[in-house]
């Protein structure tokens, strides 16, 4: 099953790299200023509506008007969209967990490869196939304790990437993971983990295209390890994979200190991180998870997230200012950073 409608060989992209933002479909219908700043992307990713739960909550009964509009709009207006995910614990109906758990038959992951992948063949380009996979610290062998986990043991990853590829031998495939980007033990392990993953699956020829940095960046972490940053990207850019930063935000450490303050810390820290990535010539893609402050999922989902990662006391009223665009779109310094960081390499 290893054949694969793309060579496997280096992914490295050439030409310019795309910029993106995750969108959800009620975004995409008035023209407001956030609509502008959407359009003005090389390629969009579903928020949320794209997962396994959003498409599938009762077993069976697919349903894809989220997903199309998405995909519409994009076609519309001339951009890509990629598929997030079809692989994700955090987003995977009841029903699917149970049945997986208590048949251990693949055919359930097959069948839901299946609702998707050949209905947007040629229109989701890449896909990312497997979400959230390491887990160093509860993990087995560094692979987190997941259904897919636990009913098909370890080797599931590369087991999806082959069913995906046999339903879609165009797509570019995708892994996507998170807490790689700084100096501490856990960071350390999980990047180690990360890299041992893709080179045991670009060692036995498993259609693996592209690896996802997700870079939800925490100011409270201290600085990025550029150097070390640097060396494990290369380090995965060796395996032949492309690079891509798929969620990109920034969690502040201080939400106590002037607007100004506030703005230029996470802008520093973003151009501290950006410098790193756009210095590595595998990667093929920026895409920030958002452009509003006002609509980051740090707020609006997950305020336990936020509560629990940004060290200042929570104050209702302080929105964390993490995305490109504050509340009213008004641009922000990080939007300068990413913009000057796209534009230098498009010249
Ligand atoms: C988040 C969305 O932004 C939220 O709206 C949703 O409720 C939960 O998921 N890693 C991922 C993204 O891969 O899919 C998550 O997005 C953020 C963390």
């Amino acid at each position: 099953m290893a054949s694969s409608g793309i060579s496997l060989g280096n992914q490295r992209h050439t030409g310019p790299r795309r910029y993106g933002a995750a969108v959800r479909p009620d975004q995409l219908v008035n023209d407001t200023p956030l609509l502008s700043a959407i359009k003005r992307c090389d390629i969009l990713v579903p928020e949320y509506h794209g997962q396994w739960s959003a498409v599938e909550w009762q077993k069976g009964e697919p349903w894809y008007g989220n997903y199309d509009a998405i995909l519409d709009f994009a076609q519309q207006h001339g951009m890509a969209v990629r598929g997030h995910s079809l692989i994700w614990e955090k987003m995977t109906p009841d029903w699917a967990r149970a049945e997986m758990l208590d048949k251990r038959d693949w055919g359930t992951v097959t069948r839901h490869f299946a609702t998707l992948l050949p209905r947007y063949s040629g229109r989701i380009a890449d896909w990312i196939v497997v979400n959230e996979m390491i887990d160093t610290e509860d993990g087995e062998k560094g692979m987190r304790r997941t259904s897919f986990q636990q009913a098909y043991g370890d080797d599931y990853v590369a087991t999806a990437l082959l069913t995906a590829n046999g339903l879609d031998p165009r797509a570019r495939l995708m892994i996507n993971e998170y807490a790689l980007s700084y100096d501490n033990p856990v960071d350390e392990a999980r990047r180690n983990a990360l890299l041992k993953l893709v080179e045991n699956l670009r060692k036995r020829g498993i259609p693996l295209h592209s690896v996802g940095l997700q870079g939800h960046l925490e100011l409270a972490k201290g600085a990025i390890p550029q150097k070390r940053l640097a060396q494990f990207m290369s380090n995965l850019a060796d395996t032949g994979v492309s690079l891509a930063i798929t969620e990109l935000d920034a969690i502040e450490a201080d939400r106590h200190r002037s607007i100004a303050e506030r703005d230029a810390a996470v802008a520093d820290h973003i151009q501290s991180f950006l410098d790193v990535v756009m210095e590595q010539p595998a990667v093929e893609s920026i895409v920030t998870w958002g452009l509003s402050d006002r609509h980051s999922w740090l707020q609006e989902n997950a305020p336990d997230t936020l509560a629990a990662l940004s060290h200042a006391p929570i104050d209702g009223k302080r929105l964390n200012r993490g995305l490109p665009f504050d509340a009213d779109m008004k641009p922000k310094q990080m939007q300068v950073v990413l913009n000057d960081a796209m534009r230098i390499q498009r010249a």
